[in-house]
């Protein structure tokens, strides 16, 4: 049986007596609007934990949009159904005056990792969310929490975050989960109308048909190819970048980092859709 869990009080008394029977933590942090990606990073957190906590917290300082913000899917009773069958022993879902009963002024350096991508788009947004990501850590204190890769950049930075804030918690990186036509799972695909959830797959194929292109032509023609393709199917491309899966910096040659991945994010009608793969 599930308990729901509102106060940080309330959560950290249930915990402490978990810890006193020398219990570990695993800490699956969402917005809640539950997919099987995120239901795979319970059973991952199950598989290797005693306890899993979830919470459940659309954070409004990781969105620089604010119609994004308000339409972003909400349904906390629904997603504690779908919990229900993945071994879920807390859910945590404090209100925004819980988690920030004062101004957020913390502002963290991520250097060249915060300014590509992402961090380029969408100004602020790994401020937000490694202000709320530190904050649920220093909460749960978990042995394990567990990401999507289908956020790579924001993998890193959480990565970032417990290097540089010495943090004890293990970070663990889980692949994304797709739909059967290869879309890759998003609470954003729900507000995808029939029509664009059709094409959005095409996103992946791309990606897939990019990487095929490697060593045969240059990084720059398939990016260029990327991006003709998607722009020229009705989507609106942000970015594609080929980054060194490291440090996430750019790269203009195929043979310039061990390993390479392709990122995107596209604009299909209002939705903005991202997505990765290996190269
Ligand atoms: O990936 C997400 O859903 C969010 O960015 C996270 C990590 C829960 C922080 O709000």
């Amino acid at each position: 049986m599930i308990q729901t869990i509102n106060t940080i009080k309330a959560l950290q008394e249930a915990l402490k007596k978990d810890r006193k029977e020398g219990k570990t933590v695993g800490f699956v942090p969402t917005m809640g609007a539950l997919h099987e990606g995120h239901l795979k990073l319970v059973d991952h957190a199950s598989e290797e934990n005693d306890i899993v906590v979830v919470s459940i917290f659309v954070n409004p300082i990781q969105f620089n949009n604010k119609e994004d913000l308000e339409k972003y899917p909400r349904d906390v009773q629904g997603d504690i159904d779908k919990l229900e069958k993945h071994h879920t022993n807390y859910v945590f879902a404090p209100s925004v005056d819980e988690m920030y009963p004062d101004e957020v002024t913390k502002h963290y350096n991520f250097g060249t990792l915060e300014k590509v991508m992402e961090g380029k788009f969408r100004p602020g947004h790994f401020n937000g969310v490694a202000v709320v990501v530190h904050r649920l850590f220093e909460i749960v204190h978990p042995d394990k929490a567990y990401f999507g890769e289908k956020d790579f950049q924001q993998l890193a930075i959480i990565r970032k975050l417990v290097e540089t804030e010495d943090l004890s918690v293990k970070i663990k990186g889980i692949p994304t989960i797709r739909e059967h036509d290869g879309l890759a799972m998003s609470s954003r695909n729900q507000r995808l109308t029939q029509e664009e959830r059709k094409k959005a797959p095409l996103i992946y194929q791309t990606l897939c048909n990019a990487s095929e292109k490697k060593n045969k032509e240059t990084v720059e023609d398939v990016k260029r190819y990327v991006i003709e393709t998607l722009n020229k199917n009705g989507f609106s491309v942000e970015y594609f970048e080929l980054v060194d899966s490291q440090d996430l910096q750019p790269v203009s040659n195929w043979n310039e980092a061990e390993s390479l991945r392709g990122c995107i994010a596209a604009f299909l009608g209002n939705v903005r859709l991202i997505d990765n793969i290996a190269f």
